[in-house]
C-alpha cells in the first residue's frame, strides 16, 4: 500500500505516534522517526526512545532511521524533512504527532505552561508543516507537474468542544484544525492532500489523571482505547487510495471513525435596519430563553 513511499512521524517515540510508524512501516514506507524523547510533561530529552522504534521497525523488515530534533525549532523542522530526503531520496507523508500536555484550568495555569504547550503543539505543527510545503512546491515547480503529499495532523475533540482544565491544549488544537483545512486548500493544486484527526488513545497522556478510569485496559474483550485501533485511518490517509480526501477531520478511536461535518452557520436573524442593543435583546433574548448555557462540551459523551 506504501511501497516506495517516503514517511516523517514526528513524536514516534511513544504512544500514537509509534504505533503510526510501526503501521506505515508494516504498510510498505520508509519512515524517518522523529521524537526528542521527552517526559509526558515534555521535560527532558532521551534519544533512545526514537532509536527504539527504528530498532523495531528494522527488526521487522523495514526501513527506518531516527531524527531527535524538537518539533517546534525551525531548525530542526527544516532538517526533518532534510533528514528525509537525504536518507531516502524525498518526502512523501508527513504525519504531525508529537505533543505534551500541561494541564490547569484558567484559574492557575502559568505564562510558561501556556506558551510550552502552545508552541509544541500548535508551532510545531507549523514548522514541520511549513518546511513539508515548501519541499513540495518546490519539487512539483521543478517537475512541472503536481506529485504525491499527504499531510496528517493531529488536533483532539477538545478544539471543537473545548475542555476547562486545558486552555492551552484546547487552544493549540483548535488552531491546528485551521492550519490544516487551510494548508489543504493551498497544497491541493500540487498534489498534497491534508487531514486531521482527532484521537482517543491510552497513553502516557491519559493513563493517569482523572480520565486513567476511562481509558483503563478491559480485562478481557476489545481494547477500545489501544493506539493500534487509530493507525490504519493514518495509513489509509497516507495511501494513494485516499487521493481525493483534503480537509477533513475525522475522530478515531475504537472501532468508530467518525467523520466531522464542516461547520454550519446554524440560525441566522436578519434585520431591516442596523442592529442595536435593544433590538438585538428583543430578538436574541427570546431564542436563547430557550436554550441552555454551554457548560457541558456540548453534552457529548466522553468530552
Ligand atoms: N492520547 C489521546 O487520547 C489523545 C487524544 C487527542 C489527541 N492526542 C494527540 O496525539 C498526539 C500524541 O499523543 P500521545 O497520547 O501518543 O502522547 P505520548 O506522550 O505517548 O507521545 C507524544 C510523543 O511526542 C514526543 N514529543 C514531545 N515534545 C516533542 C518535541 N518538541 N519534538 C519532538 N517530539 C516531541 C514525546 O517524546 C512523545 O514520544 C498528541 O498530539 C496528542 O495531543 C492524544
Amino acid at each position: 500500500m506504501l511501497e516506495g513511499k517516503v514517511a516523517v512521524v514526528t513524536g514516534a517515540a511513544h504512544g500514537l505516534g509509534r504505533s503510526h510508524a510501526l503501521e506505515l512501516a508494516r504498510r510498505g514506507a520508509r519512515v524517518v522517526v522523529n521524537d526528542l524523547g521527552a517526559r509526558a510533561d515534555g521535560h527532558g530529552r532521551d534519544e533512545s526512545a526514537a532509536r527504539a522504534v527504528v530498532e523495531e521497525i528494522t527488526a521487522a523488515g523495514g526501513e527506518a532511521v531516527a531524527h531527535f530534533g524538537d518539533v517546534a525549532d525551525w531548525n530542526d523542522a527544516r532538517s526533518l524533512v532534510e533528514t528525509a530526503v537525504s536518507s531516502f531520496g524525498d518526502l512523501h507523508v508527513l504525519v504531525c504527532n508529537a505533543g505534551f500536555l500541561r494541564d490547569a484550568t484558567l484559574f492557575s495555569m502559568s505564562e510558561e505552561d501556556f506558551d510550552a504547550v502552545v508552541r509544541v503543539h500548535l508551532k510545531g505543527h507549523f514548522c514541520c508543516m511549513r518546511h513539508a510545503a515548501g519541499y513540495w512546491r518546490e519539487t512539483a515547480k521543478a517537475r512541472g507537474a503536481p506529485l504525491y503529499g499527504r499531510l496528517v495532523t493531529t488536533a483532539s475533540e477538545a478544539a471543537l468542544l473545548g475542555s476547562p482544565g486545558q486552555p492551552n491544549y484546547a487552544a493549540a488544537k483548535a488552531g491546528i484544525v485551521a492550519m490544516t483545512v487551510g494548508a489543504a486548500q493551498l497544497l491541493h493544486k500540487y498534489g498534497v492532500t491534508a487531514n486531521c484527526i482527532m484521537p482517543r488513545a491510552r497513553t502516557r497522556m491519559t493513563e493517569t489523571g482523572p480520565v486513567a478510569q476511562y481509558f483503563r485496559k478491559p480485562e478481557r474483550g476489545f481494547d477500545v482505547f489501544a493506539v493500534e485501533n487509530t493507525s490504519p485511518l493514518v495509513a489509509w490517509l497516507a495511501s494513494p487510495a485516499a487521493g481525493r480526501v483534503s480537509g477533513q477531520l475525522f475522530v478515531v478511536w475504537g472501532k468508530d471513525v467518525t467523520v466531522v461535518g464542516r461547520p454550519t452557520l446554524e440560525t441566522k436573524f436578519s434585520s431591516d435596519a442596523p442592529w442595536s442593543v435593544e433590538s438585538l435583546q428583543a430578538t436574541l433574548g427570546p431564542h436563547f430563553e430557550k436554550l441552555e448555557p454551554v457548560t457541558d462540551g456540548f453534552g457529548v459523551q466522553g468530552a
